[in-house]
């Protein structure tokens, strides 16, 4: 555990007390069936105790190449992936803006790839991940759902957001490092939804928005998520939704939305 590890633990029971102080509330949303299944799948990676190696291209990273480290599945899904109910309140987002194109940088495990890509659109979700291992797991994910959820859950649920049909979850996993995968891929659709996780870095995240921009569809959102994880972060943070591109910014502590068109009212807009 690094030196700068308690400050900032610190700094993040502060701006959350601050947060809640404001009126922010964390919405408990019921899930869909859809999404019951994949919690399921996701209960069991956090049982997982199968030895994993990492290559960490991240924000503990400087620069150069990714730090090696080994792991388990199961840290990988407590510490990494994020909660479930988190992930289904990122789908009532895209379900909001009827996605069809949501790009995500840091595939982690799938498991959010995994919720957003069950929504009732069944978006085409591409989703770049640097760490080989992680982007075949998440390749598994998404074919192992493809085979059960219809079979689990075709049987009496009917219409409605995540609502199980026979369209297949949609998913591209794109191996590589954000700074050359990004490239490559971001001119190939008009995104309705960004998510963007991983490389909690303010220079990191400013450089990919600067790609991803010119690319967003006319109304869209772009969630980044741990915009509290440093104090860079929340500074990256304010300053994307300070500058005046997005017509809207709505701070759910753990992850921040920005809204671009649309008739958004500017929201819960905290000060730096
Ligand atoms: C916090 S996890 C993503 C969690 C996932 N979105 C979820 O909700 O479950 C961040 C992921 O991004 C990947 N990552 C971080 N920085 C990266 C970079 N510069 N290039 C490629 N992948 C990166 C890591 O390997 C890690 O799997």
């Amino acid at each position: 555990m690094g030196k700068a590890f308690f400050p900032t633990a610190i700094w993040r029971v502060f701006r959350y007390a601050i947060w809640r102080l404001r009126g922010g509330k964390a919405p408990l949303l019921k899930p869909t069936p859809a999404q019951v299944v994949i919690r399921e799948k996701m209960a069991a990676l956090r049982d997982d105790h199968w030895p994993i190696e990492i290559r960490d291209f991240g924000a503990a990273r400087v620069d150069g190449p990714p730090i090696q480290r080994s792991s388990t599945v199961a840290r990988v899904a407590r510490s990494a992936s994020k909660a479930s109910w988190q992930a289904e309140r990122l789908a009532w987002w895209l379900e909001r803006m009827e996605a069809k194109h949501v790009l995500e940088l840091g595939s982690c495990l799938g498991t959010t790839t995994a919720v957003m890509a069950a929504t009732s659109s069944r978006p085409l979700v591409v989703s770049l991940e640097g760490d080989p291992g992680l982007a075949m797991r998440s390749r598994w994910l998404i074919e192992d759902l493809n085979e059960d959820l219809n079979e689990d859950l075709n049987e009496g649920f009917g219409a409605g957001p995540g609502a199980p049909t026979d369209r297949p979850l949609r998913v591209e996993v794109v191996e590589g490092e954000f700074s050359k995968t990004l490239p490559e891929v971001v001119g190939r659709h008009r995104w309705d939804v960004v998510f963007i996780d991983g490389h909690h870095r303010a220079d990191a995240l400013a450089a990919q928005i600067e790609l991803i921009r010119p690319q967003l569809a006319s109304t869209a959102c772009v969630i980044i998520d741990d915009i509290y994880w440093s104090k860079d972060m929340f500074g990256g943070w304010c300053s994307l939704r300070d500058d005046g591109f997005f017509s809207a910014a709505v701070d759910e502590f753990h992850h921040g939305i920005l809204l671009k068109g649309g008739t958004f009212a500017m929201q819960n807009k905290g000060d730096a």
